[in-house]
């Protein structure tokens, strides 16, 4: 494909951007979904998030920010959209479970309903997939199965594929394996480096990722509203 293509003519019939709204799922009506995110990094997919419930696309509101490395620039952006941000410094645990635990009863005193890890650079325990069972979810910069685990976007380049993305899905025990809830397909083009490539695959974590919260959203227990979580 040349340099220059515009992946959007190759799509045919099928709509492109995705519609944020399913027309074939049900409705997230009733009170905004309370959404927890976990991130380590930049935040741009936290902030994408945050605009994208204030702009009404979806019925949800992000109520809490977790960081775990004190000054990401996650924590400034939580600060300029006023977003309650804790920040829990893996450093400070002696083992994953601990944090794990830790996590678990932060989102629970706030009344977290979905929990999204936007960048969360930490694998996590059985302990916290458990507690959230059905109410965890992940984003990753490739299209999954392939390319799990660490540096996806140099997994892909290294493999000589013309096709990558990112998916959002649900997290369980193994890393990157849970159920698919959306994908973006983006081209590798000629001459991309893992920095061009990465940033056109965050273009499109930023436009799927309120879809995928609006996807695990629908299929969540509603009534009767927010309240701690069981479990
Ligand atoms: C994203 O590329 C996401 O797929 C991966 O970590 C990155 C986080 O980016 N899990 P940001 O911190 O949201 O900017």
């Amino acid at each position: 494909m040349p340099a220059a293509a515009d992946p959007s003519h190759h799509l045919g019939s099928v709509q492109w951007p995705l519609p944020l709204q399913d027309p074939t799922a049900g409705d997230l009506s009733g009170p905004p979904l309370r959404l927890g995110v976990m991130a380590s990094g930049r935040g741009s997919n936290f902030e994408a998030l945050v605009r994208a419930c204030r702009r009404g696309e979806l019925q949800a509101e992000v109520v809490q920010l977790v960081v775990n490395v004190p000054d990401c620039p996650a924590r400034g952006r939580a600060e300029r959209l006023e977003v309650p941000c804790t920040c829990l410094d893996h450093r400070r645990y002696s083992d994953r479970t601990c944090l794990d635990e830790d996590l678990i009863a932060l989102f629970r005193r706030r009344s977290v309903q979905l929990v999204v890890m936007a960048g969360w650079m930490r694998i996590v325990t059985p302990r916290l997939v458990e507690a959230f069972a059905g109410r965890l979810i992940n984003i990753h910069p490739s299209l999954l199965p392939a390319f799990r685990g660490m540096d996806a976007v140099g997994q892909a380049l290294r493999a000589g594929v013309r096709l990558s993305g990112c998916t959002v899905h649900r997290v369980t025990a193994e890393v990157d394996a849970g159920e698919i809830l959306v994908q973006a397909a983006v081209p590798v083009l000629d001459g991309d480096s893992a920095v061009s490539l990465a940033a056109r695959i965050q273009e499109q974590e930023h436009r799927i990722l309120p879809l995928g919260v609006q996807l695990a959203g629908e299929r969540l227990p509603r009534d009767p509203g927010p309240g701690p979580i069981q479990g």
